[in-house]
């Protein structure tokens, strides 16, 4: 696997594996980095290139320079994508992933050949989880980052995984403190205020796969199960044994959905 910085761009990202057909880039959530990709990435590397990007402030890339919107890391993707000369790509996004994911519908839907949209959700923030973002970001800039390496993992993962597999728990946490204070509190600012995406779902064209874990609480199997049947050809899948991160919780089952869209096309 290589790992590059950008430069010019504000992302870095990891490469591997190589292949003829579309590469696949996988966008991460909140508030891990292109790490949390690594199960897939050992699975396709075999037969496809796969691509892992940080968003600025996270990760191995570099502190973000203004308060940004989703807008701004769907231009960073589509900057890497001119950089690495690529014109058509399988895209994923998981969770903020996914809000990053609708941006890059609106932006270039020509250069998206197929899409994974993964324990996300197209409806904008209530007034409610503003309010709690905005008291995220405050309690972040005080206190750094390891205020989410405690309360996080207990919101991203079900309890199974929380009581048997240690591994995948020190695993998050370890990204979380990967993150950096002013990427945190970009990244929270930037979902506070993304638009709402379910006006663009059926105008997505495109083979999409909508998948999510059975016990995830924030993207709820009924909210990515409606979210489904409003795009045109996509399948959803509901993954037993996972909450809301389901490529690392339910590994297998992740990788074999995501193996069938990509066969499929
Ligand atoms: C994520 O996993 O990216 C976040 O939980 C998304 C969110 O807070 O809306």
């Amino acid at each position: 696997m290589s790992e590059r910085s950008n430069p010019g761009v504000t992302m870095s990202y990891r490469e591997m594996g190589a292949g003829a057909e579309d590469p696949v880039i996988l966008l991460h959530a909140f508030p891990l980095n292109g790490r949390m990709w690594e199960p897939q990435v050992a699975a396709l590397a075999g037969e496809r290139r796969v691509i892992t990007p940080d968003y600025p402030g996270f990760g191995r890339a570099p502190r973000t320079p203004a308060q940004p919107d989703v807008r701004y890391y769907a231009e960073e993707v589509r900057s890497l994508l001119d950089r690495l000369e690529l014109e058509r790509v399988v895209l994923g996004g998981l969770s903020m992933g996914g809000y990053v994911a609708f941006e890059c519908l609106r932006l270039f839907p020509e250069r998206i050949a197929a899409l994974v949209l993964a324990d996300t959700r197209p409806d904008p923030d209530t007034e409610e989880m503003k309010e709690s973002r905005r008291e995220l970001a405050r309690r972040v800039a005080e206190e750094g980052v390891g205020v989410l390496a405690q309360t996080q993992p207990r919101r991203l993962l079900c309890e199974r995984t929380l009581e048997e597999r240690p591994e995948v728990v020190e695993r998050v946490k370890g990204m979380i403190l990967e993150s950096t204070p002013g990427g945190v509190v970009a990244a929270l600012g930037a979902m506070r205020d993304r638009p709402d995406s379910t006006p663009l779902l059926e105008s997505i064209r495109v083979p999409t796969l909508v998948i999510g874990g059975e016990e995830d609480a924030i993207s709820t199997p009924e909210t990515m199960g409606e979210m489904a049947k409003k795009i045109p050809h996509s399948r959803h899948v509901v993954l037993p044994r996972a909450g809301h991160l389901s490529n690392l919780e339910n590994p297998e089952g992740f990788n074999a959905a995501l193996g069938e869209l990509l066969r499929s096309l």
